[in-house]
């Protein structure tokens, strides 16, 4: 039979014309453990770790590390696989960097990359993780903490280089529009400043943005290329030996049929290439290669299963669902496409549908807008729906609107399921307010 664009061999897998994830059946997961429901399959998060890890290591010549962007997703347990596999962490907020400790990661092994950072920030996370420096104004503020507190003097900065890339423009975190890092223009006044501080800068990073794919990828090249340059330039100015320069994440997946799966192989070979180039002829030395990727890691590996309970021909056939934009954000808040697929019937005669959320707005669709239907099999009450994706920015982005609470989360791992965070009670919703 014809194969869907989405199916993946052991990850999601169509059998007697029913959704399959990671060998389980969605209906009955869903029934088991209720709906909506997170599903994570740990055993394709390895995978993406191992092809993405070896198809660039194998070029270089030096440690390549990767640091899990935590606000992809904040599971514990995907966080403990992770390590578990060798990775570090990039945290952006200080209860980051605590859920990092907690699952077992050192000091050396999580870096804070902040923006808007506060001096309150950077004292909680001070001990506990390396600092990224965002900003002169962070710079300065930074240097007297360090004194007071006896912080570490070894900083990375991030600089922020002339041109980004990204899914939407909101995404782009690079270029004149962003305010991220700090401009490519003030960075030599940036180390010359760390160093009459007392600073030792050690590290160099930019991240250029997020869901780059196949048209794209080369503006990543560019980039990189332009910071080793860079690196290079400072190295010689200022005599510095670089322990690691970070490219940052961004590698995108596809979410829709037209667009392609990168191909890491090619990629690999001219990111490897390129780097054990410039870094030999700008005597770079032997400084450690970040990448930060967070979707490219966990976003095809998280399905959400929600349920179909209320079907009705208004203006439009609609199909109400039991979960809303506080559940999965991303197609209310960027307009974006996330495939549906009918877990309890992948194929049949189609018809044009809605998919409509339980929040009281009308923008709480999971089509990319309102306005655009979206063809599938046909749809009956206690249907389950696999919304494909979700397992970058969905419970990270999830919220309690509506005094809705977040979702149950299980976990794929082999062949056993467990459930790695619970539904939010009443309770649990209404405890931080005093009666
Ligand atoms: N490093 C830094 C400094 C970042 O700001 C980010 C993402 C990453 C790494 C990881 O990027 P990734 O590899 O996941 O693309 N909420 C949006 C994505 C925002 C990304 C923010 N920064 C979404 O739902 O698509």
């Amino acid at each position: 039979m014809f194969k869907m664009w989405w199916e993946i061999k052991g990850h999601l897998e169509v059998k007697n014309n029913k959704l399959y994830i990671g060998g389980k059946s969605s209906e009955y997961l869903a029934k088991k453990f209720g709906t909506p429901l997170y599903v994570l399959n740990i055993n394709r998060v390895k995978e993406n770790y191992l092809r993405l890890y070896y198809s660039l290591q194998k070029y270089l010549k030096r440690q390549l590390v990767i640091l899990y962007s935590v606000k992809a997703n904040s599971s514990l347990a995907l966080l403990r696989v992770l390590k578990n596999l060798g990775a570090g962490v990039d945290a952006v907020s200080p209860f980051e960097v605590f859920l990092a400790k907690l699952s077992g990661f050192d000091k050396e092994e999580i870096l804070f990359t902040g923006t808007s950072v506060s001096n309150e920030d950077m004292i909680l996370i001070g001990r506990k993780a390396k600092i990224n420096i965002d900003s002169l104004s962070q710079l300065e503020r930074y240097a007297k903490l360090a004194k007071r507190y006896g912080f570490d003097k070894k900083i990375s900065i991030r600089v922020n280089p002339e041109k980004g890339a990204g899914f939407i423009s909101d995404c782009i975190t690079a270029g004149k529009e962003a305010k991220f890092g700090i401009p490519k223009k003030d960075i030599f006044f940036a180390f010359k400043r760390a160093l009459e501080l007392g600073l030792q800068p050690i590290g160099l990073h930019q991240h250029i943005g997020s869901g780059i794919l196949a048209q794209d990828l080369n503006i990543f090249l560019k980039a990189a290329e332009a910071i080793l340059n860079l690196a290079g330039k400072l190295k010689k100015k200022f005599n510095l030996e670089f322990e690691f320069i970070d490219l940052g994440g961004g590698l995108g997946i596809p979410y829709k049929s037209s667009q392609e799966v990168i191909n890491l192989e090619k990629f690999g070979k001219n990111l490897g290439e390129t780097i054990e180039k410039i870094a030999s002829k700008a005597n770079l030395g032997n400084f450690d290669l970040y990448l930060e990727p967070g979707r490219y890691i966990v976003g095809d590996a998280e399905v959400l299963l929600v349920k179909v309970v209320d079907v009705s021909k208004k203006y439009v056939n609609e199909i109400g669902v039991n979960a809303g934009f506080n559940i999965l954000d991303r197609p209310a808040r960027y307009k974006t496409y996330h495939e549906i697929v009918n877990a309890s019937r992948v194929k049949g005669e189609t018809k044009l549908y809605r998919i409509s959320g339980n929040l009281c707005e009308s923008g709480d669709v999971f089509n990319e807008t309102k306005y655009k239907l979206r063809k599938l099999p046909f749809i009956k009450e206690g249907d389950i729906l696999a919304i494909l994706n979700a397992g970058a920015y969905g419970l990270t982005m999830s919220s309690n609107y509506n005094l809705r609470p977040r979702p149950r989360e299980i976990m794929i791992d082999k062949n056993k399921v467990k459930i790695i965070r619970e539904r939010e009670t009443f309770n649990e919703l209404i405890a931080t307010q005093r009666r």
